[in-house]
């Protein structure tokens, strides 16, 4: 296992922009987060990076 994120929330700015987000990356593997913009892959990667 490489990544496990379980139920995420993340708030900015007043607004929820993150809501119980989880996934699981192993090793080997390649997961794509796809969303229309501004639906908050950036917001997910910062929060994973702990920006
Ligand atoms: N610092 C912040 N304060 C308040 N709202 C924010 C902040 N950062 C992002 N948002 C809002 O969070 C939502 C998700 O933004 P985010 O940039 O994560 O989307 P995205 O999926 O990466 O979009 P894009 O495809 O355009 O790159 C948007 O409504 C954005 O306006
Ligand atoms: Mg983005």
């Amino acid at each position: 296992m490489l990544l496990t994120i379980n139920n995420l929330d993340v708030t900015l700015g007043g607004l929820q922009i993150l809501q119980d987000v989880s996934l699981h990356v192993d090793e080997g593997e390649l997961v794509v987060v796809v969303g229309a913009n501004g639906t908050g892959k950036s917001t997910l990667l910062r929060s994973i990076s702990g920006m």
